[in-house]
C-alpha cells in the first residue's frame, strides 16, 4: 500500500499536516527568490529563449495560482488583482509572445505573490483540511506547492539556457559509491500502477489500477555521457538508419550533432555548459538534455529500447517480497539526502552509483532524481481518469504529442515527485532536464 499523509481526523494530526503544508510552501517561495533574486531587473523581464517565459512572468503566474485556488477558490476570499488572471493564464499566451504583454514588472510582481502568500497563511490557519475533494487531506495546497516547483524547475532550465556569467552554483555532486551497470531482469506478471490513496498525487497518476507487465529487462543506470559519446563517436547523428523517419527530419532541420549544451575543442575534447561553467564532460554521469528522438536512436543503435511507461513504474514501485507498489523504489519514505538527487541541492547529475540507498529491491538504481527519463510511451488517461480540479493541468494534453517522463531530476523538489508522478513533453524537446534509461524484450528461455 502506498502511504498516505497525516490524515486529519484529530487535532494534532490536523496540526501536522498544517506544518507539513507550511514547510513546502515556504521551501517553494525561497526557491522562487533565489532564482528570481540572483539577476538583474532587465535579465528578468528578457527572453532567454522562445521556448521559455521571461522568469518575471513565472514570478507572477506563480502569485496567480496560488490567489485563484488557495485564496479564491479554499479561502472564499475577495479576489487579489482579477485584473491579472488572463495575463497569467498560461493557455491565453504562447511563451514565445510573453515578453510582449504588460506584465507587472519584477518589483509588482514579487509584492503580488508575497501578498497572496500573506492572504493564504491565514486560510491555511482557517481552513479544516477536509470535508470536500479539493481540501480533503491538504490537497489544494500540496498542488500550489508542486505547481511552484514545477515553475522552479522550469525557471532552472530558463537559467542554463542563459548565456552570460554564471549566478548559480549548488553543492558538488556525488561520485560513484558502487557500480551501477548492467542490467536487470523483472519478470512477468500484474502490478499496482497510479495511485488512488497518496493525498497529493495529481489528476493524472489516479487512479491505481493493475496492468500486467511481460517480463523484461531494464538497465540498472540510466545512460552515461561515456556510453553517449560512443554513439556520438560511432557516427549515431549521421546514420538515417538508426533514427526514426520523424527523428531524422527533426535531426537534420535542427542540426543536431551531440546533446543540446556540448561543445567539442579544437583537441577533441567535449566540455558541457552548466549554468554557464564550462565544464569537461563527466563519463559517468547520465546524459542530459537529449530529446526524444535522440533517445530513440541511441536505443537503437544499442540494439534495445526505450522503457514503457508501466515497465518504468513497476521497475521503480514493485516490491517483489510483497507484491504490493511503493511511493518510491527503497520505500514508503519521503526522500532524502541519501537515496535521491533531487531538489536543486546540486546543479546536474550525480555518476551512477551514487545512490546505493536509493535503488529498487531488484537493485535498479536512480530512478528517482538525477535525470527526467524518457519513456516509449505517450501520455493518455489511465483507466477511470477524471480531471481533477481543473481540465488544463492534464486533460487537455492527453492524445497530443508528447511522450512521458518520469522519475524527477536534479531540478525537480521532492514534492513533485514520486513513483507515480507523470510528467510529459513533445519529442524534440531537450532544454528540460532528461536523460533515458534503456530497457529489452526477454529473450527465449531467458528467466522469467
Ligand atoms: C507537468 C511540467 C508539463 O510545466 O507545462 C505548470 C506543469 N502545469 N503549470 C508544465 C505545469 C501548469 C507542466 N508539466
Ligand atoms: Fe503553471
Amino acid at each position: 500500500m502506498t502511504t498516505q499523509y497525516p490524515a486529519p481526523t484529530d487535532s494534532s494530526g490536523s496540526e501536522q499536516l498544517r506544518d507539513r503544508i507550511a514547510d513546502v510552501l515556504t521551501r517553494a517561495r525561497q526557491r522562487t527568490l533565489t532564482l528570481t533574486g540572483c539577476i538583474d531587473e532587465a535579465e528578468l523581464v528578457a527572453q532567454h529563449s522562445r521556448l521559455m517565459s521571461p522568469l518575471v512572468w513565472d514570478l507572477a503566474h506563480i502569485g496567480n495560482q496560488e490567489e485563484l485556488w488557495l485564496v479564491r477558490d479554499v479561502g472564499s476570499r475577495e479576489p487579489v488583482r482579477a485584473d491579472l488572471d488572463e495575463l497569467y493564464d498560461a493557455f491565453k499566451h504562447a511563451r514565445a509572445n510573453r515578453p510582449q504583454l504588460p506584465l507587472l514588472d519584477p518589483t509588482q510582481a514579487r509584492d503580488y505573490a508575497a501578498v497572496v502568500r500573506e492572504k493564504v497563511w491565514d486560510v491555511l490557519e482557517c481552513s479544516e483540511l477536509q470535508g470536500r475533494p479539493l481540501i480533503d487531506g491538504g490537497f489544494a495546497f500540496g498542488m500550489i506547492a508542486q505547481h511552484e516547483q514545477q515553475h522552479d524547475e522550469t525557471m532552472l532550465a530558463t537559467h542554463q539556457l542563459r548565456t552570460g556569467a554564471a549566478v548559480l552554483s549548488g553543492a558538488a555532486v556525488p561520485t560513484a559509491s558502487v557500480p551501477a551497470a548492467g542490467e536487470i531482469v523483472i519478470p512477468a506478471g500484474e502490478f499496482t500502477m497510479g495511485t488512488s490513496t497518496d493525498a497529493w498525487a495529481l489528476d493524472n497518476e489516479r487512479p491505481a489500477h493493475r496492468v500486467s507487465v511481460p517480463g523484461f529487462a531494464i538497465d540498472a543506470a540510466p545512460v552515461t555521457n561515456e556510453q553517449y559519446l560512443a554513439f556520438v563517436d560511432d557516427g549515431g547523428y549521421d546514420r538515417p538508419e538508426l533514427w526514426s523517419v520523424r527523428g531524422w527530419a527533426h535531426r537534420t532541420e535542427a542540426g543536431l550533432v551531440a546533446p543540446q549544451f556540448w561543445e567539442r575543442d579544437p583537441a577533441g575534447h567535449w566540455w558541457r555548459r552548466v549554468f554557464g561553467v564550462m565544464a569537461p564532460l563527466r563519463p559517468h554521469q547520465p546524459v542530459v538534455h537529449v530529446c526524444w528522438f535522440e533517445a530513440e536512436a541511441y536505443a537503437n543503435w544499442a540494439g534495445k529500447r526505450l522503457p514503457t511507461e508501466a515497465e518504468w513504474e513497476k521497475a521503480a514501485r514493485f516490491d517483489p517480497a510483497t507484491g504490493a507498489s511503493r511511493r518510491f523504489p527503497w520505500g514508503d519514505t519521503d526522500p532524502e539526502v541519501r537515496t535521491a538527487n533531487l531538489g536543486q541541492r546540486h546543479l546536474e547529475p550525480a555518476e551512477v552509483g551514487a545512490y546505493p540507498a536509493g535503488a529498487s529491491p531488484a537493485g535498479v538504481h536512480q530512478l528517482i532524481g538525477d535525470v527526467w527519463e524518457w519513456t516509449a510511451s505517450s501520455f493518455e488517461p489511465y483507466p477511470g481518469f477524471r480531471a481533477f480540479p481543473y481540465k488544463e493541468y492534464s486533460e487537455v494534453f492527453f492524445g497530443g504529442d508528447y511522450r512521458v517522463l518520469r522519475g524527477g531530476s536534479f531540478g525537480t523538489d521532492p514534492v513533485a515527485c514520486r513513483g507515480t508522478f507523470r510528467n510529459w513533453d513533445h519529442p524534440i524537446r531537450r532544454q528540460i532536464f532528461a536523460g533515458f534509461r534503456l530497457a529489452r524484450d526477454l529473450r527465449p528461455g531467458e528467466a522469467e
